[in-house]
């Protein structure tokens, strides 16, 4: 197996700092070095500058997404952050009225934390119009998102009694896994959408956004400019929130704190 050298991690860093605003610090060197490593074999290349030279030939684009995929951390589970989703029903949709309720899971990973939005909206607001956008940079989460199927493991945070309504148990060979049904999966559409480039011009406004667990992966230049640029997305008064271990100080002061993690925008 070829070792990375330092100028190879650094020009791997550089990239995806510039392409994803992602900041490896330097301990991360192994790290992106076993996350690349089957791709050197699978091509059978014997440096790692062969295989960035390989990634960097414009038509070599699909080898070019696996490789941002893998570049990126994309852990994530059900009902992540409890308190979240308890603000979201008690002092939010409880006083929701009126139009159709939007809500933006940006850096939304494999889809959990948008149904496990999805969820708390389709018991909070009944019959009235809600939809969810959820987007990410790696198609390969996103594909995951969009075929809804989980694994039953690691789900200690999901409701019995969501999982039957709103989960359809696989049997036989699926017998491990469930899938969000289709009452939820037709509110719940997912896009790839990158941080760091401008937002697509129709992509409207929404009610509540929330951005959990990415910011942590950029500077502060990059998280100022991410911020500004989804909140310019936010209604007045909707809400924005991060995860609890990430924090917006002297990053915006388009929004005002409710709680620690959950904002509101003037
Ligand atoms: C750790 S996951 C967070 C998932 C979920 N929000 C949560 O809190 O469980 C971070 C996600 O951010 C995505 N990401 C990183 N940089 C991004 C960028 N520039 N644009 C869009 N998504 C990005 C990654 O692909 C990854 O799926």
């Amino acid at each position: 197996m070829p070792t990375m050298t330092e100028v190879e991690f650094n020009d791997f860093k550089a990239f995806i700092y510039q392409h994803a605003g992602i900041d490896l610090a330097p301990s991360k060197h192994v790290m992106v070095a076993s996350r690349l490593n089957k791709r050197l074999s699978y091509y059978q290349l014997a440096s790692y500058s062969e295989y960035f030279n390989l990634v960097m030939d414009p038509d070599n684009k699909d080898e070019f997404q696996l490789m941002v995929d893998l570049l990126t951390t994309n852990e994530t589970y059900f009902f992540r952050e409890p308190k979240h989703f308890e603000f979201l029903k008690q002092e939010i949709l409880k006083r929701w009225r009126g139009r159709e309720f939007r809500l933006w899971s940006a850096a939304s990973s494999s889809g959990e934390e948008a149904y496990s939005i999805a969820m708390i909206l389709a018991e909070s607001l009944a019959a009235k119009q809600w939809q969810i956008l959820g987007t990410d940079l790696s198609t390969k989460v996103l594909l995951k998102a969009q075929q809804a199927v989980y694994m039953t493991d690691r789900i200690e945070l999901l409701d019995q009694h969501l999982m039957q309504k709103y989960c359809l148990k696989g049997v036989r060979t699926q017998e491990n896994t469930f899938r969000i049904n289709e009452r939820i999966r037709q509110r719940v559409r997912f896009k790839q959408l990158n941080l760091m480039k401008p937002l697509p011009p129709k992509i409207g406004k929404f009610d509540v956004i929330f951005l959990r667990n990415v910011l942590i992966y950029f500077d502060n230049e990059t998280k100022k400019k991410v911020v500004e640029r989804i909140i310019s997305a936010l209604n007045p008064g909707g809400y924005f929130f991060i995860s609890h271990s990430e924090t917006l100080s002297r990053i915006t002061d388009k929004l005002d704190m409710v709680k620690p993690s959950i904002y509101m925008k003037r």
